[in-house]
């Protein structure tokens, strides 16, 4: 029997880079975007095909901090079934190495897979701990977050060491993503915040507590289904990443373009130093918005809707 299973993409609305240093974030999917997963049985060994990296490999000639591979073999240990004889198959349109939560999709998805050909239901939160162990090879020092709203698959309020809080939306919200084109990877943007929070911790602490302010605000403003005074909250928390000094000028150009068309508010999402930004708008206003951040250079715009619960 083949077995198929998927993740969604992520959007960090507000408290990236403060969320590593213990400060609070608020982080919704992207249902639209996915990585899948497929499972079919097969002679052994276990093969991993991921055609989008041009990978096909044996599980065995893959090194121990392999992402994927690390991922399979953490899986399996912790469902205590052992490896099967099984061709696992991943593709993702979650665009890589762009703060969307690719890596953290990806991982989320063959967790998925995996335990239900073992027969298993894992819950999100079991999820979200594998993933996390993965999350720490992509990146070094995650927080958490991404693994969280990607495993429990909805709106999430996340401070590390906490049970996430998983929010309610009393309203639809409109968000465009629009992708700089630039990859970026996120151990390099957390690495360089570190260094330079070495170097001036007072300034950088200022920073971080200002941000994570700015996520307990959001918050608020998102449950309440507050689009206007969310936007204000998401502009003000993209000025302080670019103090810390995560932004880029093709990254402010297309805050800037969104917020000129009529965005409520917009900010670059995920690690920063390129991927991508998002923006919150009026449904009526996204075609127009869309259109200014594809002349200010986005290679791609996605459309997504928080539903309201
Ligand atoms: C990456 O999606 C978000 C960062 O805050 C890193 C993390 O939380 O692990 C930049």
């Amino acid at each position: 029997m083949t077995y198929r299973a998927s993740a969604c993409g992520k959007i960090i609305l507000l408290g990236e880079h403060a969320v590593v240093y213990g400060f609070p974030a608020v982080a919704v999917p992207v249902a639209g975007l996915r990585a899948k997963a497929e499972l079919a049985p097969a002679d052994l060994p276990f093969i991993l095909i991921a055609p989008d990296i041009g990978l096909t490999s044996a599980l065995q000639d893959l090194p121990a901090n392999h992402p994927l591979a690390f991922c399979v073999r953490r899986t399996a240990e912790f469902l205590g079934t052992g490896i099967p004889a099984a061709r696992l198959t991943i593709t993702s349109d979650i665009p890589p190495a762009s703060g969307l939560g690719s890596g953290a999709a990806v991982s989320t998805a063959i967790v998925r897979v995996l335990s239900a050909s073992a027969g298993r239901s894992l819950a999100p939160g079991e999820i979200s701990q594998i993933v996390f162990d993965v999350e720490r090879i992509y990146h070094g020092t995650p927080s958490g977050v991404d693994n969280t709203v990607i495993a429990y698959e909805c709106p999430v309020y996340f401070q590390r060491g906490r049970e996430p809080v998983l929010l309610k939306i009393n309203a639809g919200m409109h968000l465009l993503v629009a992708d700089s084109g630039v990859h970026s990877e996120t151990r390099s943007a957390v690495d360089g915040v570190r260094e330079r929070w070495q170097s001036d911790p007072a300034r950088y602490e200022d920073l971080f507590r200002r941000i994570g302010a700015l996520a307990d605000i959001g918050r608020g403003h998102l449950e309440n289904g507050c689009a206007q005074p969310l936007g204000i909250t998401m502009n003000q928390c993209h000025e302080l990443l670019r103090a810390i000094g995560v932004s880029t000028p093709g990254l402010d150009r297309l805050v800037d373009a969104a917020r000129q068309a009529g965005a409520f508010g917009a900010k670059l999402t995920g690690a920063g130093l390129g991927g991508n930004v998002v923006a919150l708008a009026d449904p009526q206003d996204l075609e127009r918005i869309g259109s200014a951040l594809r002349g200010a250079g986005a290679v791609a715009v996605y459309r997504t809707t928080l539903e309201s619960v």
